[in-house]
């Protein structure tokens, strides 16, 4: 047991940098690799391992991504970096995008804490989560432009699908940081908050999904985000199977017979 944000909380994944820490429902992936939580192979691995754990776990109903109180994450590890060639990141490259895929595959309700800097890939992680909790002296940004190279863990991709394809070419183009302010402007992120406060505000607006209708969470997300990759008769075929399919759960019966018998949004789901 461990406290983080005034609650006991389970440590119930380890690795070397990267921790699942779970504490009524909620699990926090938490990045530690002091200094700047830089995303280096061993990381990437741990990460992929913890979003294979959040997923698998029933007891599991919601996931905060954090680095901690300084920063989310500046990046890939350059330094690591450096010394490689094609043929070392052609075969990296792949093992990181499937990473973060795993990520933004977890089936239940995500949110990134991001405090201190998200940049390059540490902004593409953040982009795996649902939403995104700014600290009010925090910057975010894909600067991979300023060492040559261009994001290669979903910033061309999943950045121009959330604010639009210009105005994130202006960030891919420039490298530049975002301050938090344009950042909420720009609907980059979904919050802003005292720095101070990042975590207890991301766990604040997850929290109610830890009580939800899990199999209806899940499902919402999945026709969002598989909708978004194919054309619109195709993903109303997506929602529709979707829709169909919850009528075989417990939350649908208890919902509607709740609705029925008390008026809306009193239902006490049991997330089957
Ligand atoms: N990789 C490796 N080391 C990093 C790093 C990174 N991405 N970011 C910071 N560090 C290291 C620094 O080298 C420094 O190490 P030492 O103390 O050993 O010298 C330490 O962390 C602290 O960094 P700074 O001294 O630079 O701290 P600062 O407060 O002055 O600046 C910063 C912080 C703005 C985050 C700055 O470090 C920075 O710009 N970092 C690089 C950001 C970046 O370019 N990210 C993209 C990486 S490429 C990528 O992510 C590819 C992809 O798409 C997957």
């Amino acid at each position: 047991m461990t406290k983080r944000g005034g609650l006991d909380t389970e440590v119930a994944g380890l690795g070397e940098f990267v921790r699942v820490e779970v504490a009524d429902g909620i699990a926090t992936i938490r990045l530690d690799r002091p200094k700047m939580n830089a995303l280096n192979a061993q990381v990437q691995g741990e990460i992929a391992a913890a979003a294979a754990e959040v997923t698998a776990d029933e007891a599991i109903r919601a996931v905060i991504l954090y680095g901690g109180e300084r920063v989310f994450a500046a990046g890939a590890d350059i330094k690591e970096m450096t010394v490689l060639g094609y043929p070392d990141m052609v075969e990296r490259s792949a093992r990181l995008q499937a990473a973060f895929t795993a990520v933004a595959d977890i089936p239940k309700p995500v949110v990134a804490a991001i405090t201190g800097y998200a940049l390059g890939g540490g902004l593409e992680l953040a982009l795996c989560a649902d939403f995104r909790v700014l600290g009010e002296s925090a910057q975010v940004g894909q600067p991979e432009i300023l060492l040559g190279v261009i994001p290669g863990a979903g910033g061309t991709q999943r950045l121009p699908r959330l604010i639009g394809p210009a105005k994130a070419k202006d960030l891919i183009f420039t490298g530049r940081f975002v301050p938090a302010a344009e950042a909420l402007a720009i609907g980059l992120v979904d919050k802003v908050v005292p720095d101070a406060e990042v975590y207890r505000a991301a766990r604040d607006l997850i929290a109610r999904y830890a009580t939800g209708p899990a199999l209806a969470l899940r499902a919402a997300k999945q026709a969002v985000n598989k909708g978004l990759e194919v054309d619109l008769a195709t993903g109303l075929e997506i929602e529709r199977l979707h829709f169909a399919a919850l009528f075989a759960t417990e939350d649908q019966k208890t919902g509607m017979r709740s609705f029925v018998e008390k008026g809306p949004g009193k239902a006490d789901f049991p997330g089957r």
